[in-house]
C-alpha cells in the first residue's frame, strides 16, 4: 500500500486526520508545511477559482491544471484531485480519467457517489490508485436535485446513507467524505466505518477527520461563508485594505 495512504490510515482511532482545499502552487505548499495531512484538489474550484455558480460547469482540463500546480506545492501532504462530474459515467472512463489525474503527480482521487459508483470505485482501485469516496451532500447533483439539502434527515435516508458507506469501502476506497449530513448519521457511520471519514458539515467531532475549503477557512470569499464554517482568517478584508494602502501610496512624478 502507498505509504501516505497507510499513515492516513494508521489515524483512525488516535488522532484527527485535516483536510483543506488547495487549488494553486503556493496555498499548496503553505498547508502543507503547515502540517496539513490531506490536500483536496477539489472541483469546488469551479466556485472559489473560476466564478461558476456550481461544480457542473468543472471539466478535466480545470482539475488537471489545478492538480499539477497543488502538486508540485505538497511535499508531505497526501493530495487527492476531485473527478468532476461526467469524467467517471462508466468503469472504463473512471479509470482512464483517474490515469490522467494521476499523471499530475497527485496521490489520490476522489469521486461522488456510493452504491450508484461502487463498480467506478472498484475499477479504480483495481488499477492500483486510492480513492477517496463522497457520500452525503452530492454537489454535483445540485441541479437535479433543485439545491443544497442536508441528508439523513429521515431513517430511510439515513439507511442509504449507510448503504452507500458500505458500497465505497467494498469498492476498496481508503477514505470518505461525508457532507452534510445530520450529526447522528455522521457518527453512525464513522462508527461503522472501517477507513478514514472525512466530515463537512456534517458536526464537528463527528469523523475521522474534516475537511474545508481553504477560502471559507481563511476568509478569501467574504461574500459567501457557509453556516457551518467559522472563518480563522481575514485574508479577503486583507487584500482589500492592501490594495488600497497601495493605490493610495502611488505619487506622479515631482
Ligand atoms: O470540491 C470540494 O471542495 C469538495 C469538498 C467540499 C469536500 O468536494
Amino acid at each position: 500500500m502507498n505509504a501516505k495512504v497507510a499513515a492516513i490510515l494508521a489515524k483512525k482511532g488516535k488522532s484527527p486526520v485535516s483536510e483543506l482545499t488547495a487549488y494553486d502552487y503556493p496555498t499548496a505548499r503553505l498547508l502543507d508545511e503547515a502540517g496539513i495531512d490531506m490536500l483536496l484538489v477539489g472541483d469546488s474550484l469551479g466556485m472559489t477559482m473560476l466564478g461558476y455558480p456550481d461544480t457542473t460547469h468543472v471539466t478535466m482540463e480545470h482539475m488537471l491544471h489545478h492538480a499539477e500546480a497543488v502538486a508540485r506545492g505538497a511535499k508531505n501532504a497526501l493530495v487527492i484531485c476531485d473527478m468532476p462530474i461526467h469524467s467517471f459515467d462508466t468503469p472504463e472512463q473512471a479509470v482512464a480519467n483517474a490515469k490522467r489525474l494521476m499523471a499530475t503527480g497527485v496521490d489520490a482521487v476522489k469521486l461522488e457517489g456510493g452504491v450508484d459508483k461502487e463498480d467506478c470505485i472498484r475499477a479504480i482501485t483495481e488499477a492500483g490508485i486510492p480513492v477517496q469516496g463522497h457520500i452525503g451532500l452530492l454537489p454535483q447533483k445540485v441541479l437535479e436535485e433543485g439545491g443544497y439539502h442536508m441528508k439523513g434527515k429521515t431513517d430511510e435516508e439515513a439507511a442509504a446513507i449507510m448503504a452507500d458507506m458500505e458500497a465505497v469501502v467494498r469498492a476498496g476506497a481508503f477514505s470518505l467524505v461525508i457532507e452534510c449530513t445530520k450529526k447522528s448519521v455522521a457518527e453512525a457511520v464513522t462508527r461503522a466505518c472501517p477507513v478514514i471519514t472525512i466530515g463537512i458539515g456534517a458536526g464537528h467531532g463527528t469523523c475521522d477527520g474534516e475537511v474545508l475549503v481553504f477560502h471559507d477557512l481563511m476568509g478569501l470569499s467574504p461574500w459567501f461563508v457557509p453556516g457551518f464554517v467559522t472563518p480563522k482568517a481575514t485574508l479577503g478584508a486583507d487584500i482589500m485594505r492592501a490594495a488600497r494602502e497601495y493605490a493610495a501610496e502611488l505619487k506622479l512624478p515631482e
